[in-house]
């Protein structure tokens, strides 16, 4: 890596010269920077008490999102080879100060142990917003829109009817009512598919897991589209799985590069969300489903779909699982009541494969014994009251106007050069940046000026994504979404002036 003459006048920076990136490798980005810092550390080039250069010149010197750089310090500072002072800067350990404080050492008897173990990432994805902000961050439903005392009733008659059963551990697989239920839905959709292959899992976040780890074995590569779930990218990173992104573009997946993929990787299985997807909210045209299906089933790659929210979709028309197109050996579908009715429910559930059902029972019942009984009895209750229904239309309602709220403001206000997806359901939208503007940074900005927005490079392996940002529409009513897009096009457009300012002053430096 060649640094900039600007960042060469810094002899922290002298110190970091010749660090090599490999950005399209699994690796992520960061990582690969924290571990040739700590490398320069240990071979004695920087030594105990020297200062790291700030993050914003080192993302500079080493083309990287700033980010990018402020993670690598995390880590590093995390494993207890830096220290940071607030307002003094990033400072190399030396072994003194090592023996001299108690909590370094403590945690230096556990970091020969930790080196490969995650980080949490927790918390720190999104900057910490006020009551006052508005939050297009959140892809969770309005708690205003929980159905709080419908569920109270049904508890209530659950605790009537059941007496201490239902405070019992439950069955391995789940409460078998509730799998019937979710079979008749499922039909409804157009799956055909016995209660014992739906396993009732603690959210869908558990069955990604636990399918995950099932069909990635070493060796093998997950295959996920890009920007994706951030979560998915997280339990990847947790399992030490090799990643390779698939990119998408306006019609979904792109199956030029999926096809590339699987020439040039052991594909364990590719893992997608063919409808309204987390973050972009594209939905794969109808030509690419069918195209993708047959190209799976030719190289034999298992696809993971997740349906999560597929089932707001607030015009009516969205397409079916691709389990629906004639039971496909090779897919699992993953779906949740999350996003329907509430996330604190935790409970997801995985369409197994008939081969598959034992080995993923199994493990499920080795991570966690078993899953709510009580939860999943009242859930079954407000299904047969015909309640999820009732709610289901009344929160799609909802969602559509602020959707459409969201929709209207973007068009009354952005600035030309900014481009956004139009979903017709889900939660979420991706907004692409004029060029020259930095995502995190932006994000930063309209966060100080009142709004909560997700940088795109979030969603991204390697440090992508800089240039989108994704904006959730459905936790927020429509005044608020109205104020929080006129405040978000304010800030590009300050960020658009700048920039040009900054050009014709000649400097090179990221807007904002
Ligand atoms: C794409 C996607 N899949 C799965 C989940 C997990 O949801 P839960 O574990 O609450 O069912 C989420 C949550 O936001 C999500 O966005």
């Amino acid at each position: 890596m060649i640094l900039s003459v600007k960042a060469k006048k810094h002899g922290s920076i002298l110190a970091l010269d010749g660090i090599h990136l490999n950005r399209s490798g699994d690796e992520p980005l960061y990582v690969q920077v924290a571990a040739a810092i700590r490398g320069r550390i240990q071979s004695g080039a920087m030594p105990g008490g020297s200062k790291l250069p700030a993050t914003r010149d080192l993302a500079l010197a080493l083309t990287i999102n700033r980010t990018t750089a402020v993670e690598a310090y995390r880590l590093l500072r995390e494993d207890g080879w830096v220290r940071s002072g607030v307002g003094s800067g990033t400072f190399v350990v030396s072994r003194e100060s090592e023996e001299e404080a108690p909590v370094t050492s403590r945690s230096g008897f556990w970091s020969s142990r930790m080196e490969d173990l995650p980080r949490p990432e927790h918390g720190r994805a999104q900057p910490v917003a006020d009551a006052a902000t508005i939050r297009l961050t959140s892809p969770t439903a309005d708690p205003a829109a929980f159905p709080l005392q419908e569920f109270r009733e049904v508890l209530d008659e659950i605790f009537r009817r059941e007496g201490a059963g239902c405070l019992d551990y439950g069955p391995p697989d789940g409460y078998a009512p509730l799998r019937e239920v979710l079979a008749e839905r499922l039909a409804r959709q157009g799956v055909q598919v016995d209660p014992p292959r739906i396993l009732l899992t603690n959210g869908s976040q558990q069955g990604l897991e636990l399918i995950f780890r099932l069909l990635v074995p070493q060796g093998r590569t997950l295959l996920i589209e890009e920007p994706t779930y951030q979560l998915a990218l997280r339990t990847a990173r947790a399992l030490r799985l090799n990643v390779r992104a698939v990119g998408l573009d306006d019609e979904g997946l792109r199956l030029d590069a999926l096809s590339r993929s699987l020439d040039e990787t052991r594909a364990g299985m590719l893992y997608t969300m063919p409808v309204f997807q987390n973050p972009t909210g594209l939905t794969l045209s109808p030509e690419r489903r069918t195209r993708l299906l047959a190209l799976a089933s030719e190289r034999g790659l298992p696809i993971v779909e997740d349906h999560f929210d597929a089932e707001l979709d607030y015009r009516g028309d969205a397409p079916p699982p691709l389990l629906a197109e004639g039971s496909p050996q090779n897919v699992v579908l993953l779906g949740t009541f999350s996003k329907i009715l509430f996330p604190g429910l935790r409970v997801g559930w995985i369409v197994v494969p008939e081969p598959l059902i034992g080995p993923l029972s199994e493990m499920k019942v080795c991570a966690d014994l078993s899953g709510g009984l009580l939860t999943q009895m009242a859930l079954y209750e407000f299904c047969r009251r015909g309640l999820l229904d009732t709610h289901l239309s009344r929160i799609r309602e909802r969602n559509a106007a602020r959707l459409a709220a969201m929709l209207g403001a973007l068009e009354a206000h952005m600035p030309s050069g900014v481009r956004w997806t139009r979903p017709t359901g889900g939660m979420c939208l991706w907004l692409h940046l004029p060029k020259g503007l930095d995502a995190d940074e932006l994000a930063g900005e309209a966060l100080r000026r009142g709004v909560a927005v997700s940088a795109g490079t979030a969603f991204h392996t390697n440090g992508g994504g800089w240039d989108g940002l994704r904006l959730c529409f459905i936790r927020e009513d429509e005044e608020r979404i109205r104020a929080g897009i006129r405040q978000l096009a304010l800030t590009i457009e300050d960020g658009i002036v700048r920039g040009h300012s900054r050009e014709s002053e000649g400097a090179a430096a990221p807007i904002l």
